[in-house]
């Protein structure tokens, strides 16, 4: 029998049978299901009964602002309907196709996406989410260029799977440290706002230590280096200002492959199609999912340039997957590619980048506790701190659950004030979705600043 009977409340208590469904929803989904990334006991989940926009409502009526767009993939914002229309489309169509056969919204989809991407990106390979494009890209990468390892960063993440979670830098793998897949190599890349010595040693320091990796690990056996497009969970660390364009002639210089995983920062979220563009660069293959299709259904993409596609004309591509190509999600990627262009999102989210600066600075002379804020359009965190002379974190660095008392207190009222988002360690995520207004964004912004006054609190 289930044993995490939190929701006590008997339904008669409720005002509304809507009320109560709310109570069943949570208590059905504590005791039958599990949670990612948590312990099991003392979850208290929003029971989300519908979206509409940058909102999400339970079923209390209830209405919270979404700032990290779910998990900074519903780009477009939630329930657009133009989405919904084209899924049912395609379903009365055909809903499944194996990937020997084509359909037309393969094609098309294909063919847009070699439109977007720069240089001769143009061959896609259909995968299911981040990391079965990342998985793919990893194994290509080895395939093709026949060397074994694969070089990212410490502060990356890259997808939960047996390779990708080894392919991650992120503290997340230490708990299955045991079962990492072999010939990943991490490298550190410190950040600005950590880095006592200014932004120009930051770019010869990161160059010269990843040269000397390389050299360590044998040009000759390193198939890639992989980095998030732009940093996301780890905080929006920052690349130095130069440093993408020297490791893309690094890896000329030694026949390296660059994947740029795109899974969070692609698709206008940091004011570009991609993350990578705003570096001056072009990499050999893109990894894609979140704002492919905004979490309308499940995809993801593998983009590859053609010079790597057409080692495969004449020599098998050892890929596949069953739902590879699935032209329900094809429909759905088309649909939220044109919206993304019909409505002007991603210059909306250049312009809203901007004015979220312009206002955390105001929030920076309110609360002593905001240490530092980075974001690339609408990417974005602030970072909590005790002190802002010695930058102690409000919350370590991959903190446990009793060092994030403070951080937790933050969050729990974050929520009360109606608002969801991301927070981690001494991070709170500001990427809302991109159709986001100015109104919206003081609405959120007022909600952070009352839950920072509980951390200000703690500034020694
Ligand atoms: C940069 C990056 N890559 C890959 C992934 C994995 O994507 P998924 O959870 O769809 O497998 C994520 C997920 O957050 C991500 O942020």
């Amino acid at each position: 029998m289930p044993q995490t009977k939190t929701v006590s409340s008997p339904k008669s208590e409720h005002s509304s049978p809507l009320e109560a469904e709310g109570v069943q929803v949570i208590q059905d989904n504590l005791d039958y299901t599990l949670f990612s990334w948590s312990k099991q006991k003392g979850i208290s989940p929003i029971a989300v009964q519908r979206g509409e926009g940058v909102y999400l409502y339970d079923y209390d009526g209830k209405r919270y602002i979404d700032f990290s767009s779910g998990l900074m993939n519903v780009n477009i914002g939630h329930g657009d309907q133009r989405v919904t229309d084209a899924v049912v489309k395609q379903m009365r169509e055909v809903s499944y196709v194996t990937p020997s056969c084509v359909t037309k919204v393969r094609g098309e989809l294909g063919k847009k996406l070699a439109d977007i991407c720069p240089g001769d990106l143009n061959r896609a390979f259909f995968t299911l989410c981040g990391a079965t494009s990342i998985e793919n890209a990893i194994k290509l990468a080895r395939h093709y260029t026949g060397r074994h390892k694969i070089l990212t960063r410490y502060q990356s993440y890259h997808g939960s799977s047996y390779g990708t979670i080894s392919a991650s830098g992120d503290p997340r793998r230490l708990p299955v440290d045991a079962q990492q897949a072999p010939n990943f190599v991490h490298f550190d890349l410190p950040y600005l706002y950590r880095w006592e010595f200014g932004e120009e040693s930051l770019l010869t320091e990161s160059v010269t230590q990843l040269e000397r990796i390389i050299a360590y690990e044998g040009p000759g056996n390193i198939a890639a280096i992989m980095f998030e497009g732009e940093s996301g969970s780890s905080g929006c660390l920052k690349y130095p200002v130069g440093y993408l364009k020297k490791v893309r002639e690094i890896c000329n210089k030694h026949g390296i492959l660059l994947i740029m995983d795109e899974v969070m920062s692609g698709f206008g979220r940091t004011g570009k199609w991609f993350g990578f563009q705003h570096h001056d660069i072009v990499p050999d293959m893109i990894a894609m999912a979140k704002g492919l299709t905004c979490g309308y259904l499940p995809f993801g993409c593998l983009m590859v340039s053609e010079k790597i596609a057409s080692k495969y004309d004449d020599n098998v591509m050892p890929l596949g997957l069953t739902y590879s190509a699935h032209p329900v999600s094809c429909a759905a990627a088309l649909a939220t590619l044109s919206i993304y262009e019909k409505d002007g999102l991603i210059e909306n989210a250049a312009a809203m980048g901007q004015y979220i600066t312009e206002q955390v600075e105001g929030l920076k002379k309110k609360h002593k506790c905001i240490g530092d804020f980075r974001n690339t359009g609408l990417l974005g965190c602030i970072e909590l701190v005790k002190n802002r002379k010695t930058k102690e974190p409000m919350a370590p660095f991959n903190a446990k659950p009793d060092e994030m008392t403070v951080m937790n207190k933050v969050a729990a009222r974050i929520k009360d004030l109606g608002m969801y988002t991301f927070v981690r360690w001494s991070y709170i995520f500001i990427a809302p979705p991109l159709i986001v207004t100015k109104e919206q964004i003081d609405e959120g912004l007022a909600i952070i600043s009352e839950a920072l006054a509980i951390a200000d609190e703690h500034v020694e």
